[in-house]
C-alpha cells in the first residue's frame, strides 16, 4: 500500500485539504510533515465548512492523524482547534503529536510580528504566527520541544533559560512587553495536560503502519515556492515544504514514499510580499479574487491573483518528484473568454527561458510569455465526468499535462467535497 505525499505546487493555498480529504476517504493515516499554524487547509462537507490549521485535513475522516516533528506546534491555537473539532461532532481522540515537534512560544510570536514591523516596506508579509522565530530557535539548538511540555521541572527550566535572553530581545530590540515567568509557566502546564494524551513517538507509530502495509498520506503545508531552500527566498517560509521534506518531517526513510501528488490551482495565487511574474494586472485581478474567493485562511489578507505559470509549475514537478497533479479550482475560469497561460520568461537581457530562474534577480525581473488558451462559458456544475467538460476546459488540461509532461490525476470543479472528477486516478484514490 503506497505512501503519498501531497504537496501545494505554488505559493500555497491550491486546495490541498480538500485534496487530502478525498484521498483519506481510502487511507488510514494523514501526517502533516511541516508548518504550523500559519497554514489554513480548509475543507467543504455536507454544507459545512472546516478550516483547519495543525491537524492534518483527514481528521473530518475519522483517520489517524499525525502532527510530524518537521511541524512547530503553538499549544494554544491546538486546544482551540481540538475544542472547536470537538464541539462540532468531530472526534479528535486518533490525533497523534510528535514529541520532538517544536512548540512556538509568545516571544516568537511577538519576534515575529515586531521583525515584521521593523522591516517596513522590505517585510516579508508573514502570517505573524510566530513561525521564523520557532524553526531559528529549532536551528539555533534554544528551541522547546513538545516533549519539554511533558515535565514541570524541566519546562520552567528551559523557560527560565530562553526567557533570560528573550527579554532583552523583545524589550531592547522590539520595545515589546517582557514575558513574565510565573504566568507564563502555569499557563503551559495547563495547556501541556491538554496534550499530554496525543503526545507519542509518531516516526514509531508510521513505521509500524507501513509495516503493517497501511496506508498513509503525507500532508505538506504551505508549497513549493515557499520552500525555505528552493522557494523565493526570502519571501517563503521557514520550513522544508517539498515532497522530500516528508520524509525527515515524519521520520521515516525516502525510500518509503511510493507517490507525490502535486496540488496546482488553474490559475495563481500569492499570499504576502515577493515576485509573481503572471500577477494580473487590471480588473481580471479583481474579478478573479471575487470569484475564487481568495482571501487568506489563516489572515483573511486578499490573495494576490495571477494566471497560470508552466515555468513555475515544471519546477514544482522538477523539485519534488511529482508523479500526478491535482488540478483545482478550474471552475473559477469559467467567467473568462480567453485565458493566458505562462508558457516561458524573457529575462533582461531578452533570452527566453521555460527553466525557473536559479538567481533571485533574474526572477525578479523576468517577464511572462503567454499562450492565450480559448475559454469557455459553461459553468462546470453539472459536470460529473471528464467526458463532459466544454471542449475548451478539457483543452486546457491537455494543455498543461502536454507543456508539463506530467498527468492532471484529479480535476477541481468546486468547493465540496464532491466537486472533483477523477481523469487519470492516481494510486492512492484506488485505495
Ligand atoms: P490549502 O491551504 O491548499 O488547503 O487551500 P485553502 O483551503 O487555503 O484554499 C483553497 C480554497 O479553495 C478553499 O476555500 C477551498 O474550499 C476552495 N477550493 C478547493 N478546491 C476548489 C475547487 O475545485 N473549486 C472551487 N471553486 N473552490 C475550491
Ligand atoms: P497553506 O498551507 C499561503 C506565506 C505567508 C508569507 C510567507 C512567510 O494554507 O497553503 P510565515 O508566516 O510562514 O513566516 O510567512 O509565507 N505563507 C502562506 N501563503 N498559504 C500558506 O499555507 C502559507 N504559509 C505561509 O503569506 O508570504
Ligand atoms: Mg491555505
Amino acid at each position: 500500500m503506497p505512501a503519498t505525499v501531497i504537496v501545494g505546487a505554488q505559493w500555497g493555498d491550491e486546495g490541498k485539504g480538500k485534496i487530502v480529504d478525498l484521498l483519506a476517504e481510502h487511507s488510514d493515516f494523514v501526517c502533516r510533515y511541516n508548518g504550523g499554524p500559519n497554514a489554513g487547509h480548509t475543507i467543504v462537507a455536507g454544507g459545512e465548512t472546516y478550516k483547519v490549521r495543525h491537524i492534518p485535513s483527514g481528521i473530518l475522516r475519522g483517520k489517524e492523524c499525525v502532527i510530524g516533528a518537521g511541524c512547530v506546534v503553538d499549544p494554544e491555537v491546538l486546544v482551540e482547534e481540538l475544542d472547536e473539532l470537538a464541539a462540532r461532532g468531530v472526534p479528535v481522540d486518533r490525533l497523534h503529536l510528535s514529541a520532538n515537534a517544536h512548540v512556538i512560544m509568545p516571544w516568537h510570536v511577538a519576534i515575529d510580528q515586531g521583525g515584521e514591523r521593523r522591516l517596513g516596506k522590505l517585510k516579508i508579509g508573514t502570517t505573524k504566527r510566530g513561525i521564523g522565530p520557532t524553526y531559528a530557535d529549532k536551528a539555533f539548538r534554544l528551541g522547546i520541544r513538545v516533549q519539554d511540555l511533558l515535565d514541570p521541572k524541566i519546562l520552567r527550566q528551559k523557560l527560565e533559560v530562553a526567557l533570560a535572553e528573550k527579554n532583552v530581545w523583545l524589550e531592547r530590540v522590539y520595545g515589546a512587553a517582557p514575558v513574565e515567568l510565573e504566568e507564563l509557566a502555569a499557563r503551559y502546564e495547563r495547556l501541556a495536560q491538554r496534550l499530554r494524551p496525543f503526545i507519542t513517538d509518531t516516526s514509531l507509530l508510521v513505521d509500524h503502519a507501513l509495516r503493517e502495509g497501511k496506508s498513509v498520506l503525507l500532508e505538506g503545508a504551505h508549497a513549493t515556492l515557499l520552500d525555505l531552500d528552493h522557494g523565493t527566498y526570502p519571501f517563503v517560509t521557514s520550513s522544508s515544504t517539498l515532497a522530500g521534506g516528508a520524509a525527515p518531517g515524519i521520520g521515516i526513510g525516502p525510500t518509503r514514499i511510493d507517490e507525490v501528488i502535486g496540488v496546482a490551482k488553474a490559475y495563481v495565487t500569492r499570499v504576502g510580499e515577493g515576485p509573481f511574474p503572471t500577477e494580473i494586472e487590471g480588473p481580471d485581478q479583481e474579478r478573479l479574487r471575487e470569484l475564487g474567493g481568495e482571501f487568506g485562511t489563516v489572515t483573511g489578507r486578499e490573495r494576490r491573483c495571477g494566471w497560470l505559470d508552466l515555468v513555475a509549475l515544471r519546477y514544482a514537478v522538477r523539485l519534488n518528484g511529482i508523479t500526478s497533479l491535482a488540478l483545482t479550482k478550474l471552475d473559477v475560469l469559467s467567467a473568462f473568454a480567453e485565458l493566458p497561460v505562462c508558457v516561458r520568461y524573457r529575462l533582461r537581457d531578452g533570452s527566453e527561458t521555460d527553466e525557473f530562474p536559479a538567481y533571485q534577480s533574474d526572477f525578479h525581473h523576468c517577464e511572462p510569455i503567454y499562450e492565450t488558451l480559448p475559454g469557455w462559458a459553461e459553468t462546470l456544475d453539472e459536470v460529473a465526468e471528464v467526458s463532459e467538460l466544454p471542449d475548451a476546459a478539457a483543452r486546457y488540461i491537455e494543455f498543461v499535462e502536454g507543456e508539463l509532461g506530467v498527468e492532471i490525476s484529479l480535476i477541481g470543479t468546486g468547493r465540496e467535497r464532491e466537486r472533483v472528477l477523477a481523469h487519470h486516478g492516481p494510486a492512492a484514490l484506488a485505495g
